[in-house]
């Protein structure tokens, strides 16, 4: 196999597009600030960020991880080896804003977001002081916050819904598909248009909620990590 490679994060750029038109998990990481080279071999894209040593992304069908990677997220057949474990993964959904509706409410009561994903979603990946966050939105219910999401966009341009949570007494009525409707059209008013989210392997409610809101499946990213030599 003949594998091509750059170091230009414009030319890298343009390979995904040519290759995905923009939509695959690829264009997520291209961070300029941990970029490092990007390969290609027909559809299979490996990309290499440094992240306090090299770490990458993959996708296609010859996706695996490679040898200077200490961590990957690989979207592909790659079945596992002796030499990495499968310590989780996610799916990447994404759909466009809606330019027409009511947009979501922000809220400044940060302190409240922090108490709610406390208790509702403490595995979040974005908390209130996230340099990423472009705007948190809330749902009230008599006074009281019931379920929170964030606006984010990365350092690769692109904008991802993220720390989508209600509180415990408060599900299925509704909260978080109403809040997910109204910043889809808030994302609009700002100009974005499409917007992604990252959703648990193993969790099958929200996947439902997002999939039921018309977001479309993109990838499967599971992540790999390089076994320690002999173990
Ligand atoms: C996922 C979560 C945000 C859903 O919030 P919610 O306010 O209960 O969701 P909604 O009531 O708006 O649900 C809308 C639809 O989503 C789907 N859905 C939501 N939770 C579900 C569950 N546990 N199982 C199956 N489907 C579910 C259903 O289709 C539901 O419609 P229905 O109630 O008419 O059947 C909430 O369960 C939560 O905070 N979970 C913990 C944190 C988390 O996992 N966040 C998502 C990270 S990606």
């Amino acid at each position: 196999m003949s594998v091509e490679r750059t170091t230009s994060l414009l030319e890298a750029i343009d390979w995904e597009r040519g290759l995905h038109a923009g939509c695959g998990p690829i264009g997520y990481f291209l961070d300029p600030d941990r970029f490092v080279a990007l390969e290609r071999s027909g559809e299979t894209l490996w990309l290499t960020l440094e992240e306090e040593g090299l770490v990458g992304v993959a996708t296609g069908p010859l996706a695996a991880p490679r040898d200077q990677w200490s961590e990957c997220l690989i979207d592909g057949p790659f079945p596992g080896s002796a030499t990495v474990a499968r310590v989780g993964g996610w799916d990447l959904l994404c759909r466009a804003t809606l330019p027409s509706g009511s947009p979501a409410a922000t809220t400044d009561d940060l302190e409240g977001v922090r108490r709610l994903l406390e208790v509702a979603a403490p595995t979040s990946s974005v908390w209130p002081g996230d340099p990423h966050v472009v705007a948190w939105f809330g749902e009230v219910a008599n006074d009281r916050l019931v379920a929170v999401a964030a606006l984010t966009r990365w350092a690769s341009g692109r904008h991802i819904i993220a720390s989508v949570a209600t509180a415990p007494d408060e599900r299925r009525h509704g909260h978080a598909r109403r809040l997910m409707e109204e910043i889809l059209v808030d994302a609009a008013h700002r100009g974005v248009d499409d917007v992604a989210l990252g959703v648990g392997l193993e969790n099958a409610g929200a996947l439902q909620l997002y999939l039921g809101l018309g977001f479309v499946h993109r990838a499967r990213l599971v992540r790999w990590r390089r076994l320690p030599l002999g173990a």
